[in-house]
């Protein structure tokens, strides 16, 4: 019994005659079919109806977070040997290349908002390898707000619109925030000029979250992806980024599809952080907390490869607005770790494409493992696009076809590696107490005459915008234990504005 897919929309018509969507020839499209010349509208229009109502369910939902994003195609190539490191077939050769779908995206705003809005930016990639897709879906950061995927639908709530007032509520954003310690580290990158890219191009990507890689003899290490720009980081200020919202609120959507069109092909070099997994116990930070980095200097950058995005989309819906990235999406050789966000994640993207695009999320073209051979027992469901198995069992064990697919029992490729576990089931907190303080302190330190000051020029113009004056003490009071002269400058600079 063979399996074969049948082609699901044909792209282009055989000739260019207009048709009704069951390719029926349409002998006229500008008027619809009336009793008379001035009568009603005939139900029997098949083409007028027929037309009207896919239009009326032309939307899908947007993403409920990255909702206004710009994709692309291109390629990931290996140029280390990494064989040591990980079993993943498409990671073995210096040379190989794989295609890869990228999308990058800005958070907190709907999908009409602005390109150059203060906010991270979303990082994702499809690997399209022989054994499956990968998906490393980053941001331009390497860390995030909160450390526990319970506190995720909280926090992203207080960045959206107040449910009563349908504005951007400053008091929720602030109020949040300086009541979980654990933000400040990327606050304080969101409020440098890193929270404004100037475009996609310029902005690095990073996994943030600590993965594994595991070599084919079953040995795992801790890692984490790091995507640098070729063409250089650049970020504007707040006022440029202001300047350009009113300008082009699409400035980044543009300047990717522009830059592929002319042949200016974007790129980025790929780098790991690698970490022996017994190192990660006696690590002086929870190596598995998003909100922290790895320092270079113990844990330096192994160059492993290049990014190069080289094709634009043929169509932004089909390609960029149904791709369904998902940190669950792994092949052998990648494996998840313990990091608690990772772990939320690893649930909830595959939830949301059911409910954004369908059960059958992954039959659309660009979701598609088109280069490994699917093989499984799930069937049926709304958008069956494919072939639907023709008539292969669609139960396991079987003894009726001796071509059904099968387990792999004795693959030691697996894509979970075990995990020694300790104590009791508990909601723990993570450790943490002066030590969320450590690395925002020291990048307010790092960032230098100018870049330090817009970074409390920029604190001082969003905060003054609160206006319970509790909750900026209490933001203030972070900043100080950060670093006291950084918590005195906004103080300082609120009380001017105040004057
Ligand atoms: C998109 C949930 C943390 C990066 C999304 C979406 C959801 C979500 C529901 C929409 C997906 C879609 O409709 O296709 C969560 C949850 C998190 C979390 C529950 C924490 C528990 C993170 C972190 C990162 C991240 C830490 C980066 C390191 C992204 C990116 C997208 C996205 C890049 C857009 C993917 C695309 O371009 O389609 N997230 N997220 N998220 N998230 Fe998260």
């Amino acid at each position: 019994m063979v399996h074969t897919h049948t082609p699901t929309i044909l792209a282009t018509p055989n000739n260019n005659v207009l048709t009704t969507a069951n390719g029926n020839p349409v002998d006229d499209n500008q008027n619809s079919l009336t009793a008379g010349e001035f009568g009603p509208i005939l139900l029997q229009d098949f083409h007028l109806i027929d037309k009207l109502s896919h239009f009326d369910r032309e939307r899908i939902p947007e993403r409920v977070v990255h909702a206004k994003g710009a994709g692309a195609h291109g390629y990931f190539e290996v140029t280390a040997d990494l064989a040591k490191l990980t079993s993943a077939h498409f990671l073995q050769t210096p040379g190989t290349k794989t295609p890869v779908f990228a999308r990058f995206s800005t958070v907190g705003g709907e999908k009409g908002s602005s390109d150059s809005a203060r906010d991270p930016r979303g990082f994702a990639l499809k690997f399209y390898t022989e054994e499956g897709n990968w998906d490393m879906v980053g941001n331009n950061t390497p860390v995030f707000f909160v450390r526990d995927p319970i506190k995720f639908p909280d926090f992203i709530h207080t960045q959206k619109r107040n449910p009563q007032t349908n504005l951007k509520d400053p008091d929720a954003f602030w109020d949040f925030l300086s009541l979980s310690q654990e933000t400040l580290h990327q606050v304080t990158i969101l409020f440098s000029n890193r929270g404004t890219p100037c475009g996609y191009r310029h902005m690095d990507g990073f996994s943030s979250h600590t993965l594994k890689l595991v070599n084919s003899e079953g040995c795992a290490h801790l890692v984490k992806w790091h995507f640098k720009t070729d063409q250089g980081i650049k970020n504007f200020t707040a006022d440029e980024a202001a300047d350009m919202d009113t300008k082009n609120p699409d400035s980044a959507t543009e300047d990717l599809f522009n830059s592929i069109d002319k042949g200016d092909f974007p790129s980025w070099t790929v780098y790991l952080q690698v970490m022996k997994e017994e190192d990660a116990a006696n690590y002086r930070w929870n190596v598995f907390d998003v909100t922290k980095v790895w320092p270079h200097a113990d844990y330096p950058l192994q160059k492993i490869g290049k990014l190069v995005l080289n094709r634009n989309p043929q169509n932004y819906f089909a390609e960029v607005e149904q791709a369904a990235f998902s940190p669950s999406h792994m092949v052998p050789g990648i494996d998840v770790s313990n990091d608690r966000m990772l772990q939320g994640r690893l649930f909830s993207y595959p939830d949301t494409h059911r409910h954004r695009l369908g059960a059958n999320y992954l039959q659309l073209p660009i979701n598609q493992p088109y280069r490994a051979r699917v093989n499984h027992h799930q069937r049926d469901g709304p958008g069956t696009f494919s072939q639907n198995y023709n008539n292969f069992p669609n139960y396991e064990p079987q003894s009726q076809d001796s071509n059904g697919p099968a387990q792999q029992l004795h693959d030691v490729r697996t894509k979970y590696t075990s995990v020694a576990l300790h104590g009791k089931t508990g909601r723990y907190p993570q450790r943490s107490g002066d030590d969320d303080f450590v690395q925002p302190g020291n990048l307010y330190r790092l960032l230098k005459g100018k870049e330090q000051d817009d970074l409390i020029k920029n604190l001082v113009g969003n905060m003054r915008n609160v206006k319970n004056a509790e909750i900026v003490k209490r933001q203030i009071a972070l900043f100080k234990r950060a670093d006291p002269e950084w918590g005195c400058r906004v103080e300082d600079g609120l009380n001017a504005v105040k004057k």
